[in-house]
């Protein structure tokens, strides 16, 4: 683990100590925190949020990320403002992913979340501490100078999805390069996602991830497109949650979209593939749509190259 995101989460958790309300707080995180008024919030609900979803959360923006770095040159993002940063933890997958970062705005509504986030980048001593600007703001109304990426992650489905439309109205001109969208890998995330999609799309962006085409989504029938992420659970984690996996699989669906035309996959393998002695068999979303194949073991190469894909990969 990177060393700066391993100090912020022992200080994290030596910051909070285990009681029964942090327990029932993350039991009850998701109703809580979908609550309309977040001054709701209890400060166990923001420290339930850091043990027990942050890691998460931070597992999947790397994996995100890293999907785009693989496909530039790194070294072209310079800049970027995270749209409700929460403890502004997007520092660390996104300085190893893009390390000639020069300038990081972090905006987040929540004082608690803010103040938290704040002291507790401040005692990794992270290279980027000297370039981020905290804005404790509501980011549907924050002026946002023009950066490299801008990134929401798990945070534009908190506001309402027309609202959300024409904020990035106001988002993709300032967006240098690229746009990264994510969401819970659930129906209603990835319906937030799906329309976001299409409409980016008529606003002229380019996709570079997930799809492999800029059609219509061939998702129907209730289906929806998501991934997942497996993630270890911290030790306090493991209590919160007592006697629960060492484990959890986080789900997500997400957009990244670039301002130039970006080289598109032939299909992204979707579901796990089924891998039997002599035959695979994999859901694909390709340039026709969704696709079932068969790979034979007789058909050497293919069958080679698909032994080693999972759920998500590229499939050329
Ligand atoms: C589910 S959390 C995600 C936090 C972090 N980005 C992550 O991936 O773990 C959503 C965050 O967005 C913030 N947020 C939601 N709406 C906001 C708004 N209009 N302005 C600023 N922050 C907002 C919330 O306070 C919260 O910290």
């Amino acid at each position: 683990m990177d060393p700066y995101l391993e100090l912020f989460l022992t200080q994290a958790e030596k910051s909070i100590s285990f009681t029964n309300k942090l327990k029932d707080a993350s039991h009850e995180l998701s109703n809580r925190y979908r609550e309309q008024d977040q001054t709701l919030l209890l400060k166990e609900d923001r420290e339930a949020y850091l043990i027990a979803r942050l890691p998460a959360t931070l597992a999947v923006l790397k994996h995100v990320l890293a999907i785009l770095a693989a496909k530039i040159d790194p070294n072209e993002v310079l800049s970027y403002v995270d749209l409700g940063a929460a403890f502004g933890a997007s520092i660390f997958p996104m300085y190893e992913l893009f390390p000639k970062l020069q300038s990081v705005t972090l905006i987040e509504r929540d004082p608690i979340f803010y103040e938290m986030g704040k002291k507790l980048v401040k005692c990794t001593k992270h290279p980027l501490l000297s370039v981020i600007d905290w804005k404790k703001e509501d980011f549907t109304k924050a002026n946002i100078d023009k950066v490299d990426l801008a990134l929401f992650s798990y945070s534009i489905g908190e506001i309402d999805q027309k609202l959300a439309l024409s904020l990035l109205d106001d988002i993709i001109p300032q967006t240098k390069k690229f746009l990264v969208i994510i969401e819970p890998g659930t129906p209603a995330g990835f319906t937030r996602i799906e329309k976001i999609r299409d409409y980016l799309i008529t606003k002229g962006l380019h996709m570079v991830a997930p799809c492999p085409h800029m059609r219509k989504c061939p998702m129907e029938n209730g289906d929806w497109c998501h991934f997942f992420k497996r993630v270890e659970r911290s030790s306090l984690h493991r209590k919160i949650k007592q006697g629960e996996k060492g484990y959890e699989d986080e789900k997500f669906s997400y957009l990244v979209f670039s301002k130039k035309p970006a080289p598109l996959p032939a299909a992204r393998v979707l579901r796990h593939i089924e891998k039997r002695k002599g035959h695979m068999y994999m859901t694909l979303c390709g340039q026709d749509g969704l696709e079932k194949k068969i790979i034979s073991k007789k058909d050497k190469n293919v069958f080679k190259v698909v032994k080693k894909l999972k759920w998500g990969d590229e499939f050329n």
